[in-house]
């Protein structure tokens, strides 16, 4: 068996630093240092959204299913079609978001639509049945891609403006959950429950709840894609309700291997505190409906999407990365993780929340840029851990 470097992996740790350049950048228009320039709002999210979460999900995937699960892992040949799908799609979604080409950008989705229909049916061709206890986290691994295809359908939606009963708020408020809750939620709630016992030695302490715990994620999150496409908010909130329960008992399991190996460290304090800022809007949400009788506001809007984005999908990666490498090097020394990073991270996403419920948006300013600065400045050490272990050793590398 020989193996090379995971080409996914590779452009997830540029993308990631290319992210952190595009949030450094969006700091210095708020203060006034650099003019704004087309797409730098949707570049700096789904540098990190498409660029890293997409590249390191089709990177790991395949071959976690493949080694857990008994299929087959996608060859060489498709690895690169797999790459060069979602590099090239992902470079014309860039451009084209850029500078307003609405077609081009959503026949760039349609690119990455297929190299996920690959993906999945690279997947699900196995040759053993699946070891009972095992399908809980084979469930969520199939669900969250699929997922995946209905968030680019949105998108999809958006560019062309195809008609939908919630209209375009709805369909970008679908978009998100599809992608973030739905498609990363499930696959990062698989690995998770997977990998966790593996990193600190102990096992699940209630294994019977993965099961349950993986429908209601899926359940929680059609509601929360359906609701807000079809307009209808009670979906929506019920969705909200059933996916919290659900990330309620996966922290339970995972807060009880972590405590039971008495071995708290950087990256799983990463990992836990993700959650948190994962579930803050479900709570601001409904919150905002029952006091005021509407949905939040534009900023409070905003500093969801700022807070699921930096607070919960960037300090996943910065969690679960250097542990992977760990994991697939088998003897890679040296830190995983800082301390810093997870507090200094935690202060910037608090701080751009707060910025959500000043009285205007002068004062709103005296917390987002100071806010942005703390996220860029926690993200930097993390990142070069990531890059010096992609770049460095080759413990980034893939069975082929
Ligand atoms: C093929 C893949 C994707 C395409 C084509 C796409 C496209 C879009 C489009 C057109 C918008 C609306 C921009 C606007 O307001 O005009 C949007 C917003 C958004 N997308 Fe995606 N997206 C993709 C993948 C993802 C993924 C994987 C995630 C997260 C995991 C994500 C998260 C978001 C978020 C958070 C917003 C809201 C941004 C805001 O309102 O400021 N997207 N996307």
């Amino acid at each position: 068996m020989k193996t090379l470097r995971n080409p996914f992996y590779l452009m997830a740790g540029i993308y990631l630093l290319l992210a952190a350049i595009a949030l450094a950048a969006r700091v210095l228009v708020m203060a006034g240092v650099l003019s704004s320039f087309p797409g730098l709002g949707w570049m700096s999210i789904h540098l990190l959204t498409i660029g890293v979460g997409v590249q390191a999900i089709l990177g790991s995937l395949p071959a976690l299913v493949a080694t857990r699960f008994g299929g087959k892992q996608p060859g060489i040949g498709m690895t690169w079609v797999l790459w060069l799908l979602v590099n090239v799609s992902f470079g014309l979604l860039l451009y084209s978001m850029a500078v307003g080409l609405s077609m081009l950008a959503a026949g760039a989705a349609g690119g990455i639509f297929i190299a996920i229909i690959l993906m999945l049916t690279v997947m699900l061709q196995r040759n053993e049945p699946v070891k009972v206890g095992t399908q809980a986290v084979l469930r969520l691994y199939i669900a969250g891609p699929l997922f995946f295809l209905v968030g680019i359908v949105m998108a999809i939606s958006m560019l062309l403006n195809w008609p939908a009963p919630g209209q375009f708020l709805g369909l970008l408020e679908a978009h998100v959950h599809a992608n973030v809750w739905g498609f990363l939620g499930l696959v990062v709630a698989g690995f998770l429950l997977d990998h966790l016992p593996v990193y600190v030695g102990q096992p699940l302490r209630w294994p019977g709840l993965a099961s349950i715990t993986t429908w209601l994620l899926i359940i929680g999150g059609v509601g929360l894609v359906a609701g807000p496409w079809m307009a209808i908010i009670p979906l929506t909130l019920l969705g909200l309700i059933v996916y919290v329960v659900g990330t309620a008992l996966l922290l339970i399991n995972l807060m009880s291997v972590i405590l039971a190996s008495r071995s708290w460290t950087p990256n799983l304090a990463h990992l836990i505190v993700a959650y948190l800022w994962m579930v803050v809007p479900a709570f601001v949400a409904p919150i905002s409906l029952l006091l005021t009788g509407n949905l939040p506001t534009d900023r409070v809007q905003e500093a969801a999407i700022t807070g699921l984005v930096t607070g919960w999908i960037l300090q996943i990666v910065i969690g679960a990365f250097p542990l992977r490498f760990r994991e697939l090097r088998h003897n890679t020394t040296g830190r995983d993780g800082w301390w810093f990073s997870v507090v200094v991270l935690s202060i910037g996403v608090l701080a751009i929340w707060l910025s959500a419920f000043t009285p205007d948006f002068a004062s709103s300013e005296l917390f987002t840029v100071p806010g942005y600065i703390l996220i860029v400045c926690g993200w930097l050490p993390p990142l070069s851990i990531i890059l010096k272990r992609l770049l460095g050793d080759g413990s980034a590398s893939v069975q082929a």
